[in-house]
């Protein structure tokens, strides 16, 4: 970690040590997820990641992170039915997702989706837990319905309906792909979203923290995390990730690909971690999805190239705690879906609303604003020089 250097003439309050990128800096208590990064582990609320991906869906993970327990089968019915209520959104939001150019990313339109419809909340800036758990609710369900019809608007086609006869994650590659999925698919997008949906202090959610410690209203602070998500050193990295590995179409080209990047210092993308410095859980489960989806689809090749970039990356950079991250694979199964690449960050941001919501739903009853400070290194004394002397 870097120290700070000292002017001299400032003074701090507080002896800090101060990493780059606020690495080790302690935000806040809380009850939501952990992350082991030494052990691989990922936990919401207590529970392992593995078990959720195994026999939880993502309705249930989202209440769990919400309300902190798993849901009685009364409580997820009650639940189930709230989500799709809210499913539907108002049609000027689809108005202007029409409007906007379809060659913008879809993250652009996705947050001015998100926009758009927290303008057609008239409660949107009543500021309490209960107001803000219901806002949060509908933000679960209706990102899937906005990220769906951002999906085929690009494509030049008609937005769906949603379909109430589908649970969540069926009827967003519903709302995607046109035609209701197999079971299988529908599993496997309905573990990723379960995935993907908390992982601690995260840029994204720690941005969406940030702006509603200021108390705006919910929509913007989910605007905000939309935002963060979408560079490529955090949500981006899965559609980069994918570029990279399709014009890779034997063993030999990965094992190319790996060593130009080496030689040239590029990251590798879908590798490392802030916090991992063993193999991430979710790429492990996403791994074991990715061979039986692209075998499933024909693309068999494409998962055999990951894992021979897999292999490669780790030879040479393991021993640094650099592993594959949860968007080495999650863009191969998306891909062999039938997903355009571009969606893949939007679908991301789907599944992530859910811990930015949990989160914030925990800080606000003792919300305090986030303000930290920056080390000023600058000059103190300088003399105002007028224009015709500088
Ligand atoms: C995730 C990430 C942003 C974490 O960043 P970070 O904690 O700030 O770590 P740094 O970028 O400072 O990397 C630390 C070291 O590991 C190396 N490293 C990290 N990720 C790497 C990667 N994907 N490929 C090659 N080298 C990598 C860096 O070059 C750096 O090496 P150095 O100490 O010799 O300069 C970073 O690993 C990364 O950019 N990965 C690729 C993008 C990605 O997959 N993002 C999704 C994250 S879920």
């Amino acid at each position: 970690m870097a120290k700070p250097k000292y002017t001299g003439k400032i003074e701090w309050p507080a002896k800090i040590e101060l990493g780059r990128g606020l690495e080790g800096a302690i935000t806040n208590e809380t009850r939501i997820g952990y992350v082991d990064g030494q052990k691989g582990w990922l936990v919401y609320r207590g529970y392992n990641i593995f078990d959720l991906a195994e026999h939880s869906n993502f309705e249930e993970t989202s209440y769990l992170l919400l309300f902190g327990k798993l849901p009685t089968k009364s409580e997820l019915d009650e639940f189930n039915q709230k989500l799709l209520g809210y499913r539907k959104i108002p049609s000027q939001v689809i108005d202007v997702l029409k409007v906007i150019p379809k060659n913008v990313h879809p993250m652009s339109a996705l947050r001015t989706g998100v926009s758009v419809l927290g303008c057609f909340d008239d409660k949107a800036e009543e500021i309490t837990v209960e107001n803000d758990t219901e806002i949060a609710i509908k933000l679960i369900a209706q990102m899937a319905t906005i990220a769906g019809a951002i999906a085929r608007i690009r494509k030049g086609q008609k937005p769906l309906d949603p379909d109430p006869e589908l649970d969540h994650s069926a009827n967003f590659l519903y709302m995607m792909n046109g035609k209701k999925p197999d079971d299988f698919s529908a599993k496997v997008m309905d573990v990723s979203l379960i995935l993907h949906a908390d992982h601690g202090m995260n840029a994204s959610t720690f941005t969406t923290m940030v702006v509603n410690s200021s108390l705006p209203d919910l929509y913007s602070s989910v605007c905000s995390g939309i935002c963060s998500l979408k560079g490529p050193l955090h949500g981006g990295a899965n559609e980069r990730c994918l570029a990279d590995l399709l014009p890779l179409k034997e063993e030999n080209d990965a094992v190319k690909y790996v060593k130009d990047c080496i030689e040239k210092k590029k990251k590798i993308m879908g590798f490392g971690h802030r916090v991992y410095k063993a193999y991430d859980p979710r790429a492990t489960i996403l791994g074991k999805y990715s061979q039986k989806v692209t075998e499933m689809k024909g693309m068999g090749n494409l998962y055999q190239i990951a894992k021979k970039v897999e292999e490669e990356v780790i030879a040479a950079y393991g021993e640094r705690g650099i592993f594959p991250n949860v968007d080495f694979y999650s863009g191969t199964i998306y891909y062999a879906m039938g997903i355009e690449v571009p969606m893949f960050t939007p679908i991301f941001a789907v599944s992530r609303v859910s811990g930015w919501v949990a989160r914030v739903l925990e800080y606000l009853p003792e919300n305090r604003i986030f303000r930290p400070r920056a080390v000023y290194v600058g000059p103190l004394e300088e003399k105002f020089v007028p224009m015709d002397k500088r």
